[in-house]
């Protein structure tokens, strides 16, 4: 199986850790061990008697304790951990989907949600959301996209890029629609639990039946991306084994230390999401002035969760834009493009804590052009 480069985080590869203000990043923003450890007492002493062995496979049954309390109604056993959502995404594709299957990918999207499924052969159809309905999913036209062969939806709500989030009644309906044609839903619900108003947030799909697959990371809502701790929960026993047997081949089990500041994260997850909602929010009253003064140069549909949204440039092409600005400016934003979306949208990040300074560059920068 041969992948094409991963454009989005090829970019980054370019930019991440040479430019002063990155102002499209998709995690919150993170913290220090140190910081992290105080959260709980006792904690940094146990982080020092962790055990350097392996672990095991399917992650430690403590840290599948606390994921569970995500869900409504899963077992330590229908949560398989994983080194980050990536590994999740490459391992379903791998061990649920072949040549013969085809799949409706939520687009844009992600690049790996529609690229290792085509690196195995299926045939992908993209399930479009439009600016023009705030980026909503139309559920007739998944209905339309339904072939004999079809194995699985692949949804990520609430989405990377563009911040929308399912409607509950949708939601529902989708769950339904899916256990009535028997196929797989792949939900990615990596930033599930940042929604702006929390009586928005939406039941896990595996929490809908067996039909489910949802995906989480410590990454994004919880800002700690670099413990490269992911799972999947799922009470389907067929993709569960078929992956648990696949990451044998891949990473094995998880890092030790990351599984135990994991635990530590999601018993205190509450005041994570309270910090990254904190600045998103803080975030959100600035780009709303910032797409409020120069109206006649982007559009810009709120998001209503997440750490990202997707206006659109108005005048010009997205890529010479943010080259231009990275380099004079020193400020990234993430063309659209990078998501094979060529209507001139950028990715704007909402999670970090500098990002007063960064849109003040990018205001200089618009007011010198
Ligand atoms: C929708 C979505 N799924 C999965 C991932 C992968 O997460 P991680 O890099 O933490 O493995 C990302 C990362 O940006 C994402 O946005």
């Amino acid at each position: 199986m041969t992948l094409p480069p991963f454009k989005l985080e090829r970019y980054f590869a370019k930019y991440e850790f040479s430019t002063e203000f990155l102002l499209c990043s998709s995690d919150c923003e993170a913290m220090s061990i140190a910081d992290l450890l105080a959260l709980e007492d006792g904690a940094a002493e146990k982080l020092q008697n962790t055990w350097l062995g392996y672990t095991e496979s399917q992650g430690s049954l403590s840290l599948r304790k606390e994921i569970c309390n995500l869900y409504k109604s899963m077992l330590p056993e229908h949560i398989l951990v994983h080194t980050g959502a990536g590994e999740a995404i490459y391992l379903f594709m791998h061990a649920m989907l072949t040549v013969d299957d085809h799949v409706i990918v939520h687009t844009p999207h992600y690049q790996s949600l529609s690229e290792v499924a085509k690196g195995v052969g299926c045939q992908v159809s993209p399930w479009i959301a439009r600016e023009e309905n705030d980026w909503a999913l139309d559920l007739n036209e998944l209905r339309g996209l339904v072939r004999p062969n079809t194995k699985a939806i692949i949804i990520n709500t609430p989405h990377n890029p563009t911040g929308y989030l399912m409607s509950r009644a949708d939601f529902d309906e989708l769950n339904q629609f899916v256990q009535e044609k028997n196929l797989i839903l792949f939900s990615d619900e990596v930033y599930r639990e940042s929604e702006y108003d929390p009586a928005t947030r939406l039941p896990a799909a595996c929490d809908y039946g067996e039909h489910a697959v949802s995906l989480g990371v410590t990454s994004k809502t919880y800002g700690l991306a670099g413990l490269r701790i992911g799972w999947i929960a799922t009470k389907n026993k067929k993709v569960y084994e078929s992956m648990a047997s696949l990451k044998d081949y891949t990473t094995i089990c998880n890092s030790a230390p990351s599984e135990f500041l994991a635990e530590v994260a999601m018993r205190n997850r509450q005041k994570l999401i309270d910090r990254s909602l904190a600045i998103i929010k803080h975030n959100l009253i600035i780009v709303d002035k910032l797409f409020a003064s120069h109206a006649s140069l982007f559009t810009w549909v709120r998001p209503k969760a997440g750490s990202m949204g997707f206006p659109k440039l108005l005048k010009g092409d997205v890529e010479v834009f943010c080259d231009d600005l990275v380099r004079k400016a020193g400020v990234l934003l993430l063309p659209g493009t990078m998501y094979d979306e060529s209507k001139n949208h950028f990715r704007l990040g909402l999670g970090r804590k500098n990002l007063a300074q960064a849109v003040g560059r990018l205001e200089v920068y618009l007011s010198e052009k």
